[in-house]
């Protein structure tokens, strides 16, 4: 199937961003990496990454239009405020996995709410660039239960 990995902002930055929070690979890394895992497992994953909010909503919007069955988004700090995020993942009803590099409940308090974890079919957070991983492990077993 067609997946979309899709990264906020300030996710560009990975490898000299914050390395002891957010460790030393660079976002091509991961992509390449859950590229792999994709095909491995039969699918397709593109994997896009914007600092603009508008950018993430009208790749989200065109998401309907391409058959992609399954969102893998980490939201950056657009987690803790955008109504707009939440708005349009439910309003083209594609399945979506939250990812978090770092352990957002244990950092300042503003992180640890989301306007997006309630209508996700999962978070998955504080694992680093294997958070991930881990979710992308986790769609690719959904998948096959769903066909
Ligand atoms: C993040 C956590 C957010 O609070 C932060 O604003 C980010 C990255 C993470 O992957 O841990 O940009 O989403």
């Amino acid at each position: 199937a067609r997946l979309l990995a899709l990264h906020g902002p300030n996710l560009n930055l990975l490898g000299v961003r914050e390395p002891e929070v957010y460790g030393r690979q660079t976002l091509a890394d991961i992509d390449a990496q859950l590229q792999a895992q994709a095909e491995a497992a039969g699918h397709s994953l593109e994997c896009e990454q914007f600092n603009a909010e508008h950018l993430l909503l009208e790749r989200i919007h065109r998401a309907r239009e391409d058959g992609t069955r399954l969102i893998l988004i980490n939201p950056g700090a657009f987690t803790h405020t955008s109504i707009a995020l939440r708005d349009a993942l439910a309003g083209v009803a594609i399945p979506f996995i939250e990812i978090h590099m770092s352990n957002v409940h244990a950092r300042e308090p503003f992180r640890r709410h989301s306007y997006l974890t309630d209508i996700a079919i999962g978070l998955i957070c504080g694992f680093g660039a294997d958070s991930y991983r881990l979710g992308l492990e986790a769609a690719i077993r959904r998948l096959a239960d769903t066909h």
